[in-house]
């Protein structure tokens, strides 16, 4: 079973143990609620790495509605039993006062792409995600560090923050792991009534096969999504729906 850690002074005990002994580190950061999505970062990380760590933090600054922070799912059983089957060594399992010993005085900030797709229409939430990948980064001082391709404008916003502010964690960004039925892996898809569930692989499909994001919005819409943005960037098509309360984001090559 993995060894479970919930402050920084731990893991810098055994990073400094790790780094003497020549170990290379592996770094996958979540909010635990954990799936195979998940477990495939972990894998690579095993695959890469002599040690993997990750960790399992609720970040409250990157919830943009309070309900949805609330609601958020907290499993760390669960998730601690799938992170020792997929060879995770450590999890940081920090407070919220570990993490932000000086409250929220400190904040990254990125004025472009960070206010544009799900940055329009979720206030903050990118300024408090990259607060915490900082200080995360900051704190785990790997080698490689693991984000899913699920969350492309995360992981584009991610890799800025490396390029930025320095970092020395090669950002390593990993496909999108899906249900058979298209739909991306995701911890709030549990939230989906059966009827939400059976419609929701046809955003996968939608973005796929339609031939512009004007289609595209106009065949979700009229089959019961609200669509918050479908846009074509360079290589990618990239979108955001609800299904009732539900958020869905997803994104494809093109
Ligand atoms: P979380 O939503 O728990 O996701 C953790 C990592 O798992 C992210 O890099 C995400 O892109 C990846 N992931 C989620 N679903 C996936 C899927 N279906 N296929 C492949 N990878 C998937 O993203 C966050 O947490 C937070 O913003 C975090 C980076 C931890 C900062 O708080």
């Amino acid at each position: 079973m993995p060894r479970v850690i919930h402050t920084v002074a731990e893991w810098r005990a055994l990073r400094a143990s790790h780094r003497a002994a020549g170990l290379t580190v592996g770094f996958v950061p979540t909010m635990g609620a954990l799936h195979a999505g998940h477990a495939s970062l972990f894998h690579a990380a095993r695959r890469d790495c002599a040690v993997v760590l990750a960790s399992v933090f609720v970040n409250p600054t990157q919830f943009d509605e309070p309900h949805d922070f609330e609601k958020y799912p907290r499993t760390l059983a669960s998730d601690t039993a799938l992170m020792g089957d997929a060879g995770v060594d450590v999890i940081f399992a920090p407070s919220v006062a570990e993490m932000y010993p000086n409250g929220t005085r400190y904040t990254v900030t990125e004025s472009e792409l960070s206010r544009e797709l799900c940055g329009a229409h979720r206030p903050g939430h990118f300024s408090g995600m990259l607060t915490v990948v900082l200080k995360l980064l900051q704190m785990a001082d790997a080698d490689r560090a693991y984000f899913g391709e699920k969350d492309y404008q995360q992981l584009e916003l991610v890799r800025g923050l490396g390029t930025a502010f320095f970092l020395p964690t090669e950002i390593v960004g990993c496909p999108t792991i899906r249900d058979p039925d298209g739909l991306a892996l995701s911890s709030r898809n549990a939230r989906l009534s059966s009827t939400e569930r059976a419609l929701a692989p046809q955003f996968h499909h939608a973005l796929v096969t339609a031939p512009t994001p004007d289609d595209a919005r106009a065949q979700l819409a009229a089959a019961g999504f609200a669509v918050d943005y479908i846009e074509d960037r360079p290589h990618r098509r990239i979108g955001a729906v609800r299904l009732g309360p539900t958020r869905l984001i997803d994104n494809v090559p093109r």
